[in-house]
């Protein structure tokens, strides 16, 4: 194949064929194209983008780069994904909660990534091991309900080639390049339910409304394409979904929020994923009657008795539940006010997730090692007043440096106004292969 011929034909904006997409999805995967070359046609299709056809057929090779897997558990497989977010600890949450209504979770979890969190990261944080044989990811899944694993090498290997290149070309904010990098590890994952959670905001890879559904609609347009059931829920990230930032932090939310101690925006945004999920999974007709299940789970501790089954089952100590308040420990534990008061505005929170990995929460490099102690718990959402000497949150730091850091960022990140402000909106939409459906 002439790749200079591939490049040069995306630079002058033409769709590309099915072999030449092929080609360069193979070339990632084995190597046998210099990353200058993968790089250039990054660039140019960071420019001129994909058609649906394109971008469909650019998952598909990912995907079959590597491993195609067909989780036999006894039941739908289901598995949940989001684009990434600050205090995103849905999975956590809602994991639990729907395989204690019977659902069949085989989730493939990532790493913190720039500002956002990793679901795998978290579980580290506790002890908990997130690389199980294939065999013992689906025993475990017939046999409790649930598994949350790393994704492993050996799934769409093109895409960890493509990924690290995009990071370092600036080409990681193109829509069909986040969309096949999404859609091809769950495609390879294969599972026959997938929905994702797809962010809207400040914290999120596409800030603004129309970019994420356009972002949302790729996704469900390349399952259908696949024969998959995608749902894609639009969901607010104009600020830190949960209050909790930070690896064993946010754990701790989520067993809170298991023990039923606090609700909020992530049990909220939880419950509606789960609620599609159960649908996905066949266990419940409609969100709405999913929802009641959860709701029940959550109420009568079945959500927090399987947390302890999962924590378990890969490795952990599940005293945690018992004692979640253990998480909330670092060197330096300090709380934050801000100059003036008023009412807090608007949040930068890819910004707060920053500061997160200034703490050391999250990783700079693929190789740095992560503080599961440090982090922060926002006392304020958007609309809520805040009094000059009343604390904006409380930091968990490893050090006076890092603390000083993080400090800064947070009060750049956070804007006060003198008028009252409108809280945020959490829900937006569902999009499927039919159409979107409005929440409100
Ligand atoms: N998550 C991914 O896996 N890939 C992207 O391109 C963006 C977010
Ligand atoms: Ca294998």
């Amino acid at each position: 194949m002439d790749f200079p011929a591939i490049i040069s034909d995306k630079k002058y904006g033409r769709a590309l064929t099915d072999e030449q997409i092929a080609a360069f999805a193979k070339g990632a995967a084995d190597g046998s194209v210099p990353d200058y070359q993968l790089a250039a046609l990054l660039m140019a299709i960071r420019l001129n983008g994909m058609d649906a056809r394109e971008t469909a057929s650019l998952t598909l090779a990912m995907a079959q780069s590597g491993e195609m897997l067909k989780p036999n558990v006894g039941g739908i497989a289901v598995d949940k994904h989001s684009t990434g977010g600050v205090g995103d600890t849905t999975s956590l949450v809602l994991v639990p909660l729907c395989a204690a209504c019977g659902a069949k979770i085989a989730k493939m979890s990532g790493r913190g990534l720039g500002h956002t969190g990793g679901t795998v990261d978290k579980m580290e944080s506790i002890g908990m091991r997130t690389t199980l044989t294939e065999a013992e990811f689906l025993s475990q899944v017939q046999r409790i309900g649930c598994a949350i694993v790393g994704q492993s090498a050996e799934l769409a290997p093109a895409d960890k080639t493509l990924y690290a290149l995009r990071d370092a070309t600036a080409t990681v904010d193109s829509l069909p390049l986040i969309a096949s990098s999404i859609m091809s590890k769950k495609l390879a994952a294969g599972t026959d339910g997938i929905v994702l959670d797809v962010k809207v905001g400040s914290g999120a890879i596409m800030p603004t409304y129309e970019g994420s559904l356009k972002l949302a609609r790729a996704m469900v347009d390349i399952g259908h394409r696949a024969g998959r059931n995608v749902t894609a829920l639009l969901t607010g990230m104009n600020e830190p979904l949960g209050s909790h930032v930070g690896n064993r932090l946010e754990v701790k939310e989520a067993i809170e929020i298991l023990r039923g101690e606090c609700a909020g925006p992530l049990l909220t945004v939880s419950l509606k994923l789960g609620s599609y999920l159960l649908v996905a999974g066949e266990v419940a007709k409609t969100p709405e009657e999913g929802e009641k299940l959860l709701t029940k789970a959550l109420q009568s501790g079945a959500g927090l008795a399987k947390l302890r089954e999962l924590i378990l089952a890969q490795g952990g100590d599940d005293s945690v539940c018992d004692h979640p308040e253990v998480l909330a420990d670092a060197p330096i534990i300090t709380s934050l006010c801000l100059p003036q008061s008023g009412y807090i505005k608007a949040m930068d929170t890819t910004l707060l997730g920053y500061a997160s990995q200034a703490l050391g929460a999250g990783r700079r490099q693929k190789t740095d090692e992560i503080d599961p102690r440090v982090g922060f718990i926002m006392h304020k959402r958007i609309g809520d007043s805040i009094a000059a000497d009343e604390a904006l949150c409380t930091l968990y730091a490893k050090d006076e440096k890092t603390l000083a850091e993080a400090s800064d960022m947070i009060r750049r990140a956070v804007m006060v106004s003198p008028q009252p402000c409108d809280k945020e909106r959490l829900l937006y939409a569902a999009v499927t292969h039919a159409g979107v459906t409005d929440f409100e």
